[in-house]
């Protein structure tokens, strides 16, 4: 895949500062660091736990892991430009390391992680199967997976977010399957989380701030942006709400 990658223009410089705007500082997904703290709650840390962050992004949660529970994390992403900021505020911290990469082309040798963690960057990848495998694989024993990502219905959706699924190059199952796959990958003890009230809140609350805070977005973007987004948000809650879209979270071992 080319090194260039930008899924189609979503993750160019401006649309990434323009999603960092509302997801927060080092985030482009939503919930930002509020939710990261909370995932991250939920694990064990112990001294210099090894981390894989697949689909890191500009790096918060990379950043936050390190600081916080002295873990050493790789971030992989395939995105030139995120790597690009993350590596220029990644400078002078000595345990996180970004590489621009497509993870389904890594070769890392067995148990070379303690954590593999992954938010909201799965979607973007048809071959979950293959994925699971070299994970399962790359985990050390005792080690522990969670991914948090979009995922639908699984009865039939309506055309409309087929639609937004088809243009955004997403590649959606449903909570259940996705766990039942990291289960035939080999994770233990996989559980699955349907977190899509929680995640309709948070799109709830992403939109007011964007609202409240207009005149600062402004400074920086155009109208057109800030409609863009809006509207963006009001989709998924709207896809939400009728039952269309789901977000799961998947924690196993
Ligand atoms: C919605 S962003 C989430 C970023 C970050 N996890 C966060 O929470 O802010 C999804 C990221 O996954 C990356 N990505 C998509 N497919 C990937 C792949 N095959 N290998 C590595 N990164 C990938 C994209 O480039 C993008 O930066």
């Amino acid at each position: 895949m080319s090194s260039n990658y930008d899924n189609n223009g979503q993750y160019s410089r401006h649309s990434i500062l323009r999603y960092e705007q509302i997801f927060g500082h080092g985030f482009v997904s939503s919930g930002g660091m509020k939710l990261t703290k909370s995932f991250c709650d939920r694990l064990t840390f112990s001294n210099n736990t090894r981390v894989l962050d697949i689909g890191s992004g500009l790096g918060g949660a990379a950043f936050y892991m390190a600081e916080k529970y002295g873990a050493s994390v790789v971030g992989l992403d395939l995105s030139e430009v995120m790597i690009e900021i993350a590596n220029e505020r990644a400078k002078g911290i000595s345990n996180v390391e970004f590489h621009l990469a497509d993870v389904l082309t890594m070769d890392f040798e067995e148990n070379s992680f303690d954590l593999i963690w992954s938010r909201d960057a799965l979607l973007h990848i048809p071959q979950k199967a293959e994925l699971f495998a070299l994970l399962a694989k790359w985990l050390a024993p005792g080690g522990q997976i969670m991914i948090s990502d979009y995922a639908r219905s699984a009865n039939k959706v309506s055309s409309d977010f087929q639609d937004y699924v088809d243009q955004s190059g997403y590649d959606l199952l449903d909570v259940e399957t996705y766990g039942a796959l990291l289960t035939e990958a080999g994770f233990q003890h996989v559980k699955n989380e349907d977190w899509s009230q929680q995640f309709m809140e948070v799109l709830r609350a992403e939109q007011n701030t964007l609202r409240h805070d207009r005149e600062q977005f402004l400074q920086h973007f155009s109208h057109e942006d800030l409609d863009y987004l809006v509207e963006r948000w009001e989709r998924k809650i709207q896809f939400c709400l009728n039952g269309d879209m789901h977000t799961g979270l998947w924690h196993g071992k």
